[in-house]
């Protein structure tokens, strides 16, 4: 272990560092407009990774993910911004095939030493993913930041989108939330390192096996629930798809302790601008702290997935052989405003 809380060297807990919906469309609004039959998903709607058509059963999948450290041992760090960065491909239905690391380093700061174990980390989860790591690149940074970026390949006709949500799918989620809401904790020292391992667990598991289900059950709409939390990344499948959604928060898996954690103010800077920003209806019943969990931002979060209710048997059934650390119905996709209804 490190004598360096690498968590004190970022400006901010958590997710915390990652930009606001309303901030990223401010970006998003500066890229040059692409027409080219050969792309099949770009940023226009939202998705997690971008999509290139090579030939008629092959097309590559592209991502790049980077943040501070959110924990504060450097191979779990790593381990955790692999498994995030690796999600986007698996969230598009594809497969990774390589990965490239990207690195900030207060060189005289923090001893490589410790960018060592961050990258050992890394590589210990791309083998994992049979995910090859070809290289990468490096510069001074005053603060420390790590993240790849991923090639993966997908059929073109097993794109997994946030466009194809069809009114009456069911919505299933594989990890449980409140990640954003455990390392802040950790971070203002609420709970102890121990009492984090579920969490760092849950972060570092791949959604490789969500993929593979998902594809077997013929789901066609998915992403991954990330930095703008669990209505933000519904949000976007709403959007691209022209539906609304329902979702009862009693159904939401949760990692334990994080909602007690939420009522007693450890929620990062992220998740309250989620909270600002979510086209949500929400039941007055909802205490704070669960409009919060609804709302973290989570770092490699579980995928979450559409799924017409004639296949969700199927769908259960393998997310079951493939060991998922959660597979819970939240709630379903409706006709009408992109706006999602949550209750209890
Ligand atoms: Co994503
Ligand atoms: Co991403």
């Amino acid at each position: 272990m490190t004598a360096i809380r690498l968590t004190s060297l970022s400006h901010a807990a958590g997710c915390g560092c990652k930009l606001g919906s309303a901030d990223l469309s401010e970006v998003l609004r500066h890229l040059p407009a692409v027409a080219d039959s050969n792309v099949l998903v770009d940023a226009a709607t939202r998705d997690d990774a971008a999509v290139y058509r090579l030939s008629a059963d092959r097309a590559l999948v592209a991502t790049v993910d980077f943040f501070t450290p959110i924990v504060d041992d450097p191979p779990s760090w790593g381990a955790i911004a692999a498994a995030n960065a690796l999600s986007d491909v698996y969230a598009m239905g594809g497969k990774p095939l390589f990965a490239l690391n990207l690195v900030g380093w207060p060189r005289g700061k923090v001893p490589f030493e410790v960018l060592g174990e961050v990258l050992q980390g890394a590589a210990e989860v791309t083998r994992r993913a049979g995910c090859l790591m070809l290289g990468g690149h490096s510069i001074d940074d005053p603060e420390p930041k790590f993240g790849l970026a991923v090639v993966g390949e997908v059929h073109p006709d097993r794109i997994l989108t946030n466009a194809a949500g069809k009114p009456g799918d069911l919505l299933v989620l594989t990890k449980p939330l409140g990640t954003g809401i455990m390392t802040t904790a950790r971070k203002r020292d609420l709970v102890s390192e121990a009492a984090l391992g579920p969490a760092i667990a849950s972060m570092t598991a791949l959604n490789d096996g969500a993929a593979r289900a998902a594809l077997q059950a013929g789901v066609r709409a998915a992403t991954d629930v990330t930095g703008f939390g669990l209505l933000g990344h519904l949000g976007n499948i709403l959007q691209a798809s022209g539906l609304g959604a329902r979702i009862e928060v009693g159904k939401l898996p949760l990692i334990e302790g994080a909602l007690d954690l939420a009522a007693n103010g450890a929620v990062p800077g992220g998740t309250k601008r989620n909270l600002e920003a979510a086209r949500a209806e929400w039941d007055p019943a909802l205490t704070e702290a669960e409009r919060f969990l609804c709302c973290d931002a989570q770092t490699s979060g579980g995928l979450l997935l559409a799924v017409s209710p004639d296949r969700l048997d199927v769908l259960l059934g393998a997310l079951r052989s493939e060991g998922t650390l959660a597979r819970a119905v939240i709630g379903e996709l409706v006709a009408g405003p992109t706006v999602a209804r949550v209750t209890r």
